[in-house]
């Protein structure tokens, strides 16, 4: 692959967040129905955590099932629901053997008790792993996450744990699902739609954005790489100039 020669060791994107998208399309251009792209859909999240571990990213992301998702119809939503049940039992033995730790973030409460079981059972499992910190995005909404860290930061200002005064930034993060992870510096989304989608809306606030008309089935190691190379061919000038940031 020659990509990869030309990746940059030291401008490595810490944390890329993906939007999977474009798995019904993919499906119907087969002339098969949209299950079908989500089966299909497995390959390219191995090929992007492999991906990703070997250039040395320490978080991924990927949007699996948004909170609007549940209102497809209910076969399909029965559909993603067990393939997820299965795809995490099939790949925890490869979780385990290439080190990779899973979360899930959401409002997991709202998945299938089956899900959340083995949900939870490959958490704990893998929870020592450090290679890569893997997690998914289920029943997640940034809108929903939004709403829950308001409620959460004020519980503890009316319990008198918190002041209004110490509310910042750092406070807000804290009481986001994704807390421990670091900032996101690189969000990709398939299928050519350029939209966010009630997709980390707080945590995307200067990451660099990455559309590609690959239908996620498709997308593999190289889709990856272009990703990082066009990363690393951007000036991320946090509000200062260009000059500035050659200093
Ligand atoms: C992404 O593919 C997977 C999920 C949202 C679960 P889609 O199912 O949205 O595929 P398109 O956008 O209809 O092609
Ligand atoms: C976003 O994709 C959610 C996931 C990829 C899981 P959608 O396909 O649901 O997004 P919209 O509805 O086209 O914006
Ligand atoms: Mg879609």
């Amino acid at each position: 692959m020659d990509q990869i020669a030309k990746i940059d060791k030291n401008k490595i994107p810490e944390h890329v967040a993906i939007i999977m998208d474009g798995n019904g399309r993919w499906a119907k251009q087969q002339g098969m129905n949209r299950v079908f792209g989500h089966r299909n859909a497995l390959t390219s999240v191995r090929e992007s955590v492999e991906a990703a571990s070997e250039i040395g990213t320490k978080a991924i992301t990927l949007y699996a099932f948004s909170s609007e998702n549940w209102n497809r119809p209910k076969l399909e939503v029965d559909a993603l629901m067990n393939l997820l049940i299965s795809s995490l039992k099939k790949e925890l033995p490869g979780f385990q053997k290439n080190n990779i730790q899973i979360r899930g973030i959401g409002n997991l409460k709202k998945l299938p008790k089956k899900a959340q079981k083995v949900l939870q059972e490959v958490i704990d499992a893998t929870k020592n792993n450090s290679k890569v910190i893997l997690t998914f995005a289920l029943s997640y909404g940034a809108r929903e996450e939004i709403v829950n860290a308001v409620k959460n930061i004020s519980k503890k200002v009316v319990n008198k744990e918190l002041s209004l005064e110490e509310i910042d930034e750092n406070i807000i993060n804290n009481h986001l699902y994704t807390f421990s992870l670091p900032e996101v510096d690189l969000l990709i989304r398939t299928s050519g739609e350029e939209r966010i989608s009630n997709f980390l809306l707080w945590q995307i606030a200067y990451a660099e954005l990455h559309f590609t008309n690959v239908l996620w089935p498709d997308f593999r190691k190289k889709d990856f790489y272009d990703a990082i190379l066009s990363y690393q061919n951007r000036e991320r000038r946090f509000g200062k100039t260009s000059e500035q940031m050659k200093n």
